[in-house]
């Protein structure tokens, strides 16, 4: 049995993470962003807390209630996209929402929780990206904040992994597939319940020979 932190634990592809690592016997920390959506998932046998992953403040109060607690994997997953899908409309606004989120906060969660990471005997950073980063495939065109953000996410990986290689951590980017949820819509090709499953399957074998790498949920690398 090993702890989790899953973010964006309410729906989607983070509450497909979440049942699926509480079937499997895992100890799951779930983070929310609304407080109404607590309850419903600790049903599902995690410890929930309330996260607003674009806020800093909110990311040191989660640290403050995690203190001491080990953590062996943590994984970032909470996203948002915006509507920017064709030059003359972009703007500001939502690249900075978007940044904020899918950028910033998984760099500063993995920063303030690594006391409990190091603490944990997996020390993995797993940051839920896209294929959609990837600038080798640029031409799958989505919304520019939303790519430049999964792009940049990256980097943090990157960078991460360099930093923390020699404390054995584990710092991947998965892309978690074309899943049918809000984000995904409803023409997407994969059910969340079954490619989560694969993904923790991947995520289990993983050792520090992967950290660094840019991962499809079935394990498959990802030009960059
Ligand atoms: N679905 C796909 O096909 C696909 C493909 C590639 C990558 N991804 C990535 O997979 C991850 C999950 O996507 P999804 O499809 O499950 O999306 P989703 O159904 O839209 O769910 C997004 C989750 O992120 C949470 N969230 C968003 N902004 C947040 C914030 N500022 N603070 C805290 N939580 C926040 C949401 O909370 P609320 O419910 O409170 O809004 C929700 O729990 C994202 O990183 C996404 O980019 C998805």
């Amino acid at each position: 049995m090993q702890t989790y932190l899953v973010t964006g634990g309410n729906r989607g592809i983070g509450l497909a993470l979440v049942r699926e690592l509480a079937s499997r016997g895992h100890k799951v920390i779930a983070t929310v962003r609304d407080s109404s959506k607590v309850a419903d998932v600790a049903k599902l046998g995690a410890t929930v807390h309330v996260l607003e992953a674009d806020k800093p403040e909110s990311i040191a109060a989660l640290a403050k209630t995690l203190a001491g607690v080990p953590i062996d994997v943590l994984i970032n997953n909470a996203g948002v996209s915006d509507e920017d899908r064709v030059v003359g409309t972009l703007n500001m606004e939502a690249f900075e929402r978007v940044f904020r989120t899918n950028t910033f906060a998984p760099a500063l969660i993995a920063q303030a929780l690594l006391p409990n990471l190091r603490a944990g005997t997996r020390k993995q950073v797993l940051n839920i990206s896209s294929q959609l980063g990837s600038i080798a495939s640029a031409n799958a065109g989505f919304s520019y904040a939303y790519n430049a953000s999964k792009a940049a996410l990256n980097m943090i990986t990157a960078r991460l992994a360099k930093d923390l290689a020699k404390e054995g951590f584990t710092v991947v980017s998965f892309c978690p597939g074309w899943n049918k949820t809000d984000m995904g819509g409803p023409d997407a090709v994969l059910d969340p319940a079954v490619s989560m499953k694969q993904l923790l399957d991947v995520a289990e074998k993983l050792t520090t020979a992967s950290n660094g790498a840019y991962l499809h949920y079935h394990g498959e690398p990802i030009a960059w």
